[in-house]
């Protein structure tokens, strides 16, 4: 007897999570020098992880040899002060990724429905067939959540629907009001999951505190991954009612987010000089980079995340292109857009290089070619 007709149902079939390629494999691969490879392709921080983060990891690492406090104390408080919310109502995840999963684990059941959008974070479609739900994927009309259409796909067979605003990997944000809108009008048996990865980057973050407090049921989920720049250690949290909440805290680990991460966020999430001065260099990367992609005829969607897309005729040709040439994009085919690439915005010389290999690319015909 083979493994595989051992395994549960459905692992046969459950896709695998290609991740942006690391900067190691493709200097291995290409014989490049790892410190000029641009890693534009997972929307990390290109400025690095908060200084105050970094030295507050570099205090916790003398402890490692204890285990790491499992109800996540001080990182919680943190985040109830900042967030306006009770400590209760907060759970940390070894990423937001964990915390999808564990609303998996907490709500999920083998025929039950999910409904996400069409080009919606690729991890709420891993994780409905993880537990043998069925993702119901909803059209994104302009690349955006539309609430209507999301009402109108849910059944008495739907338990979650998730909304990434910004959403990954189309960059496009919902307005409050819809957002607002979708958790009154959502019938009781549905949980609103609010992805909010990228909301440090918005001008004013949608607040749903008070649909909250009114009883809707929504989740909302936070990363430290991005604009904190500390996705090496892994660390994400939720808010919502802390009924939810304690729900998800009975089916995660016991030790769930290491001493390092806990420190390291705690200190990151009161680091506002580093988050303003990443939001600033972050519209000018936007706008040089969107401003140069238009130029050169492709069709570029701003959105409003630390990522840019762009229509380039062939995003696999492309992504390959670039790799060899040391900057590392992301193709979207696994997304249903596989003329589309995603750049994450990086620093300023990170922006102008990818700009230029480009230009090169359609000089010298392999972009014509790709269309
Ligand atoms: C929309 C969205 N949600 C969640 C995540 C997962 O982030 P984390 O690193 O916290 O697991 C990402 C990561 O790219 C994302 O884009």
């Amino acid at each position: 007897m083979k493994y595989a007709e051992l395994a549960n149902s459905g692992v046969l079939e459950q896709p695998v999570y290609e991740p942006g390629k690391p900067i190691e494999s493709v200097a291995r691969e290409f014989g490049l020098d790892p410190l000029k490879i641009a890693k534009l392709a997972s929307n990390e921080n290109p400025f690095g992880a908060s200084p105050l983060g970094m030295a507050a990891a570099e205090r916790a690492i003398r402890s490692i040899h204890l285990y790491p406090d499992g109800g996540c104390y001080d990182l919680r408080e943190k985040i109830a002060e900042v967030r306006g919310v009770s400590p209760e109502a907060v759970l940390i995840g070894n990423g937001s990724n964990e915390i999808i999963e564990l609303l998996g684990h907490a709500f999920l059941r083998p025929g039950d429905e999910v409904v996400m959008g069409a080009q919606a974070f690729i991890v709420y479609k891993l994780v409905a067939k993880l537990f043998g739900a069925t993702p119901v994927e909803v059209p994104m009309p302009g690349f955006c959540h539309d609430v209507d259409a999301m009402l109108a796909a849910v059944t008495e067979r739907t338990r979650l629907l998730f909304v990434a605003s910004p959403n990954n990997p189309t960059g496009m944000a919902n307005a409050e009001s819809d957002l607002i809108r979708l958790a009154e009008q959502l019938p009781e048996h549905v949980i609103f999951c609010l992805d909010e990865a990228y909301a440090e980057y918005l001008e004013q973050a949608p607040d749903l505190r008070a649909a909250i407090s009114a009883g809707r049921k929504v989740v909302c989920m936070r990363t430290f991954s991005k604009i904190y720049g500390l996705g090496g250690l892994r660390v994400g949290y939720a808010y919502g009612d802390p009924e939810l909440i304690q729900l998800l805290q009975r089916v995660r680990q016991p030790f769930n987010v290491n001493s390092v991460a806990q420190a390291a966020a705690t200190a990151a999430l009161g680091d506002l000089k580093f988050l303003e001065k990443c939001r600033v260099e972050n519209e000018a990367g936007r706008q040089f980079l969107c401003e140069g992609l238009t130029a050169m005829g492709f069709e570029t969607h701003a959105g409003q995340a630390n990522f840019v897309l762009s229509r380039v005729g062939n995003g696999k040709m492309i992504f390959e292109q670039l790799q060899q040439r040391g900057i590392i994009i992301r193709p979207l085919a696994p997304y249903g857009m596989p003329e589309y690439i995603r750049i994450t915005i990086g620093t300023a010389a990170e922006n102008a290089k990818l700009l230029a290999m480009l230009g090169e690319l359609v000089e010298s015909g392999v972009i014509a070619d790709a269309r």
